[in-house]
């Protein structure tokens, strides 16, 4: 990979061995480069039924190549069967190669901002608390800095950030590559893949996306924003199967 080609990495995030990486081929899988750990990630709730921890559940071996259903009709989840052959999902990638500050907008508080970009939403919820998200960051007061930070970094998307006022610079924490198949009870159905750690994704045109801390890619075939998770897994109640 020459200087030139080589993709962007927003502000805040850090690559991965770039040995881990997702490619979205054509109409098919993702195929796994590395041997990234791949688990369950259940959501679990507070006493107020708002999202608020990961469980992790079973865990699966991955193997350098091996491929993962984003069409949502493999009957070996998480790993394709082939059945995308069949089964007439679109599984065109339709999101933009564009950085995702671009598109995000930007709430200012007293000691932290916010900036959101509301395509990648994986409807998680997890900005549900408290007051709210948006409302959390204006709050003066160290309980709210701290309320913000914690929903930002559980956005599974990346579609909150948080910024330190002082530094301008995002507060993010460097975390191992991982991969997890997100499993939503409290909405009664099964979520993305949820990417840790940096981890690039390569289009089935060779380009890459803006690698970023946490991403979310698509595991139903709805999303509109493909590959990456729109939250349309809790319209067509997408269910894995995994989370028995
Ligand atoms: S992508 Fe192959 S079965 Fe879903």
């Amino acid at each position: 990979m020459t200087q030139k080609d080589k993709p962007a990495i927003q502000i805040g995030s850090v690559e991965s061995d770039p040995a881990v990486s997702i490619e979205v081929t054509k109409n098919g899988p993702y195929r796994v480069h590395g041997t990234p750990p791949l688990h369950v990630s259940v959501i679990t709730q507070n006493s107020e039924g708002q999202s608020w921890s990961y469980q992790e559940g079973q865990a699966f071996a991955l193997k350098d190549g091996d491929m993962l259903c984003r069409c949502g009709h493999s009957k070996n989840k998480p790993y394709c069967d082939g059945s995308h052959l069949k089964a007439g999902v679109d599984l065109t990638e339709t999101a933009s190669f564009a950085p995702l500050l671009e598109g995000a907008t930007e709430i200012d508080g007293p000691t932290i901002s916010l900036t959101d970009n509301e395509t990648y939403c994986a409807f998680a919820r997890f900005c549900d608390n408290g007051q709210r998200f948006w409302n959390e960051v204006q709050m003066p007061g160290e309980a709210h800095v701290k309320l913000a930070i914690y929903e930002a970094h559980h956005c599974p998307s990346g579609r909150l950030m948080v910024w330190d006022n002082a530094t301008r610079k995002p507060i993010e924490t460097a975390e191992p590559a991982s991969l997890s198949l997100i499993e939503d009870p409290g909405e009664g159905v099964s979520g993305p893949l949820s990417l840790r750690g940096g981890i690039r994704v390569q289009s089935a045109s060779g380009e890459s996306y803006e690698i970023r801390n946490r991403q979310t890619l698509c595991r139903c075939g709805a999303s509109s924003n493909k590959p990456f998770c729109d939250g349309s897994h809790a319209s067509v109640k997408f269910e894995d199967g995994l989370n028995k």
